[in-house]
């Protein structure tokens, strides 16, 4: 018989790697949605859209009878603990035997954000719940580089905080595949995986391969973290995010993410992807 998942977040960038490696699988996908456009997209590529907010345990209790697996994945955001508690108590009631969540590099009672407070808010829960799970935090994404090919474009500079940190950085899609090996084959019960790519580069070193990619010189500018801060504000994402983003900021310029492993080929097989193949098949084409 098909196994059967639900992932929650399914518009989002990490599902979006997540949906057609499950429907591959043979496995028999729901996608829990928020906005019906978003669901129709979904229901083309062979998945069973559900419409439902987080906050609809109702909602999420109906969508989760029956599942082998929940893939639970929240936006970062102040209330992300209650909307990921929404989807674990679900989980629960409906008798639901594994549990996959997405958390985040760090997760801890002292994280430096208050993004990571929240997700070992959510990941000592899942762990309290009794359902069986597996927890993947991986380190900074490097698809965040993409908030930058603007600026590369305008000025040829990207403007980040980090000072001269060297970062683990990992492409989301060795998340999205690792995300998918276990919604289609289970397993890895009880573990936390932190995971990262194959390489720890400072922003300088990025800036060169992307230079040496899109054949055109690219800098790294060095900015304040206030300066963070604001261009958060700027873009209207407002005081929760641009104080986790400062605070990433200066974790991550004192070398808190300096650091590798292999815990993406512990779940797929495969190492992770380089920064330079990040590049070349998702940032380049971007500049095009
Ligand atoms: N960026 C990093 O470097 C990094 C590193 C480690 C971990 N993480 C973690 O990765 C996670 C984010 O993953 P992602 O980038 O895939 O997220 P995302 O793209 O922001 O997707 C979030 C999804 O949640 C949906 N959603 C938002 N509010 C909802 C609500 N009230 N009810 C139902 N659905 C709702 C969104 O729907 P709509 O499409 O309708 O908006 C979207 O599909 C976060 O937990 C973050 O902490 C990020």
């Amino acid at each position: 018989m098909a196994r059967k998942v639900l992932i929650t977040g399914a518009s989002g960038n990490v599902a979006a790697g997540v949906l057609p490696q499950l429907i591959k699988e043979g496995v028999e996908v729901k996608a829990y949605v928020r906005d019906a456009a978003k669901g129709e997209k979904l229901k083309a590529l062979g998945a069973e859209p559900v419409m439902g907010d987080f906050l609809d345990g109702a909602k999420l209790e109906a969508a989760s009878k029956g599942m082998d697996a929940v893939i639970s994945i929240t936006p970062p955001g102040p209330t992300a603990a209650e909307q990921a508690s929404a989807i674990t108590q679900a989980a629960k009631r409906a008798g639901v035997s594994h549990i996959i969540r997405l958390s985040a590099v760090g997760a801890a009672a002292d994280a430096p954000t208050d993004n990571g407070k929240l997700h070992y808010k959510t990941d000592a829960e899942i762990i309290e719940s009794g359902i069986p799970y597996t927890i993947l935090r991986p380190n900074f994404f490097m698809q965040n580089l993409l908030m930058s090919v603007p600026t590369i474009q305008a000025q040829g500079s990207m403007y980040w905080g980090m000072g001269e940190g060297s970062i683990g950085l990992i492409d989301v899609r060795d998340i999205a595949d690792s995300l998918a090996a276990l919604g289609a084959f289970g397993g890895h019960h009880g573990q936390i995986y932190v995971q990262t790519g194959s390489e720890s580069l400072t922003f300088a070193e990025m800036a060169e391969i992307i230079s040496e990619a899109i054949g055109k010189p690219v800098k790294y500018t060095a900015i304040p973290v206030e300066a963070v801060g604001e261009a958060i504000r700027g873009f209207g994402m407002g005081d929760w995010f641009a104080q986790v983003m400062m605070d990433y900021s200066r974790a991550y310029a004192r070398g808190w993410g300096d650091f590798v492993n292999g815990n993406v080929e512990a779940i797929t097989g495969n190492p992770a992807r380089s920064f330079s193949q990040f590049v070349k098949e998702v940032m380049a084409p971007a500049f095009k």
